[in-house]
């Protein structure tokens, strides 16, 4: 932050990152809202350099640096979670198409799973995300048979042993049921491979079809399946305050 003429001004950064137009973020400024490296910044006039600056509004960390691109796709089955394939199959390149900047896929879904992965070329926030330190949580569900046992759920919590050792649901409900078929709400805050199918498995429920419906603080919502969507402002800074950024 300085009052020299290097950076571009507080208020334009706020009304490049979407937060409201320039006036209105001049208002913030003034009201004292606004922090910069975390220092509140009332004065008219102060420049910063979005590369590295660190802005808060209200206390949430505001995306500053324009090149970053976040995004939510809806995977549908059937598609790798990889950005090419060597045996020709659909990757989730068919569906960055429109999107310039090279992108990142946080994590993986199996192919046979559904759902939401988010993309960015953040790679300091994509890195954190998948970071066990960081445990973000991700919810899915599951459609097994039924019926369920009425001691599931404290089973799943309970955690179990699996071939690569412990693993534990965090929250668990039945979400729908339609006879046999159950549709169960698991989630939990690690991404081993399989973990979600290995774990219904172990207690006797095999999946049959597994959908990602968040992810952290994003949530697949109404997204249409083999659709993407960038992710809003508060979005971005959700994810960045859920590892620490
Ligand atoms: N757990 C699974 O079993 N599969 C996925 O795709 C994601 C989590």
């Amino acid at each position: 932050m300085n009052q020299t003429n290097e950076g571009v001004r507080l208020q334009k950064v706020l009304a490049d990152a979407g937060i409201a137009s320039r006036r209105a973020c001049e208002d913030l400024i003034a009201a004292g809202r606004v922090t910069v490296d975390g220092e509140k910044v009332t004065w008219f006039g102060a420049r910063v350099d979005p590369e590295t600056a660190v802005i808060h509004v209200d206390g949430k960390r505001i995306p500053t640096r324009t090149e970053l691109r976040y995004y939510a796709l809806n995977k549908p089955r059937g598609v790798v979670s990889t950005m090419s394939d060597p045996r020709g199959r659909k990757t989730l390149a068919a569906y960055v198409g429109d999107v310039p900047e090279r992108l990142y896929h946080v994590g993986r879904l199996d192919t046979d799973t559904e759902g939401l992965i988010l993309l960015t070329n953040d790679g300091e926030l994509a890195n954190r995300l998948m970071h066990p330190r960081y445990g973000v949580s991700k919810t899915y569900l599951a459609e097994v048979h039924g019926p369920i046992d009425r001691d599931l759920g404290r089973r799943l919590k309970k955690g179990v042993e699996l071939a690569d050792g412990f693993a534990k649901a965090d929250a668990f409900r039945i979400f729908d049921q339609v006879g046999r078929r159950v549709l169960v709400e698991v989630t939990l805050h690690e991404g081993r491979k399989h973990i979600v199918r290995r774990l219904l498995a172990e207690v006797g429920y095999p999946v049959q079809q597994l959908a990602r419906t968040e992810f952290g603080p994003i949530k697949l919502g109404r997204l249409q399946s083999g659709t993407i969507r960038a992710l809003s402002t508060k979005e971005i800074g959700e994810l960045y305050a859920a590892v620490e950024l």
